[in-house]
């Protein structure tokens, strides 16, 4: 799986490097969380690195979006637009059925494996001009799988009520589709600001299981406190683990033992974070003595 920067510092380390390349991100967030910040973040570190950019805006209209990036202290958002690297699509206020069915793949077709940066800001508007959870699953998986063919994808959705606990129906079925999804946590509480940042999921990649605050910085954008991981290099849980588990290894079947070893070389600190280790072994014991017999029988 190839790895790209995701623009927002400190949030690389938190997804093992990078986002994913090809795949597709849901920021989570209620009003003010630093939605759009992430995602005009995520382009220009694309158009940086000289590729090309796709802003798909639902809601705002394209002049809020660059007057705000121009606020943010990034006003050579205009060259990118003038030398056709970075294109918007105002789809507010369209059909967003009509949009997603007949406009956008004319588009993709021309766009094609361009290896862009694609952003949707937001999803909401598409969630809600949907009738029924079936066409609303649908109208996204074919907005997703189109905008995927262009590149790397950051969609971000509103966030509504003060829960935070990400059970909203609108929220669900972008979460199920979605390879990576962060929620930005931004409450306001008797005038205390509260930002905090999760990796709620991340498909085929180790992801911080921490909460992260951030902090939003003319020029910068969001800021993000990564260091709090659990160490990524080091591998003492496992090797521990492996020390441990040698005087147990009667309890298994040569086969079943050979596969724990392996999958041990595998692992390092960060997947043994909140792990008992002794829990562990007793749990493995548990979970595969039976197949010694089993294998025994096997081979006769
Ligand atoms: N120029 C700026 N400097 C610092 N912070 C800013 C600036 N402009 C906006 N912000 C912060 O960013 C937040 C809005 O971010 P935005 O990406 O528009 O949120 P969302 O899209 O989630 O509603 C504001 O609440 C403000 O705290
Ligand atoms: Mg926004």
């Amino acid at each position: 799986m190839r790895k790209i920067k995701s623009g927002v510092v400190g949030l690389d380390s938190l997804v093992d490097g990078g986002i994913n390349e090809n795949s597709t991100t849901v920021v989570i967030g209620t009003s003010g969380a630093g939605k759009t910040t992430f995602a005009t973040q995520f382009l220009r570190r694309g158009l940086e690195r000289g590729n090309d950019a796709l802003f798909v805006s639902l809601d705002e209209n394209q002049e809020q979006i660059i007057k705000e990036a121009v606020e943010m202290g990034w006003p050579d958002i205009y060259g990118y637009l003038e030398d056709g690297s970075l294109v918007f699509i105002d789809a507010s206020g369209k059909k967003f059925s009509k949009f997603i069915r007949h406009e956008l793949p004319t588009f993709v077709d021309e766009w094609k494996g361009s290896e862009s940066r694609i952003a949707v800001d937001p999803l909401t508007p598409v969630i809600w001009s949907t009738e029924g959870r079936y066409e609303q699953r649908e109208l996204l998986m074919l907005l997703l799988k189109e905008t995927k063919k262009i590149g790397t994808v950051v969609c971000t959705l509103e966030e509504h009520g003060t829960r935070g606990d990400l059970s909203g129906n609108e929220i669900v079925i972008p979460m199920y589709l979605a390879d990576t999804v962060v929620h930005l946590k931004y409450t306001r509480k008797e005038g205390a600001i509260s930002r905090i940042l999760e990796i709620v999921k991340c498909r085929n990649s180790r992801h911080s299981k921490l909460s992260h605050p951030y902090t939003i910085a003319k020029g910068f954008g969001l800021l993000v406190q990564g260091r709090t991981s659990p160490e990524t290099k080091t591998n003492k849980a496992p090797e521990e683990l492996k020390r441990k588990l040698k005087n147990y290894e009667k309890s298994f079947s040569k086969r079943v033992w050979d596969n724990i070893l392996t999958s041990l070389d595998n692992l390092n600190d960060s997947d043994f974070a909140d792990v008992d280790l002794d829990q562990l072994i007793n749990d493995l014991v548990m979970t595969y003595s039976e197949e010694k017999d089993l294998d025994a029988k096997k081979n006769g």
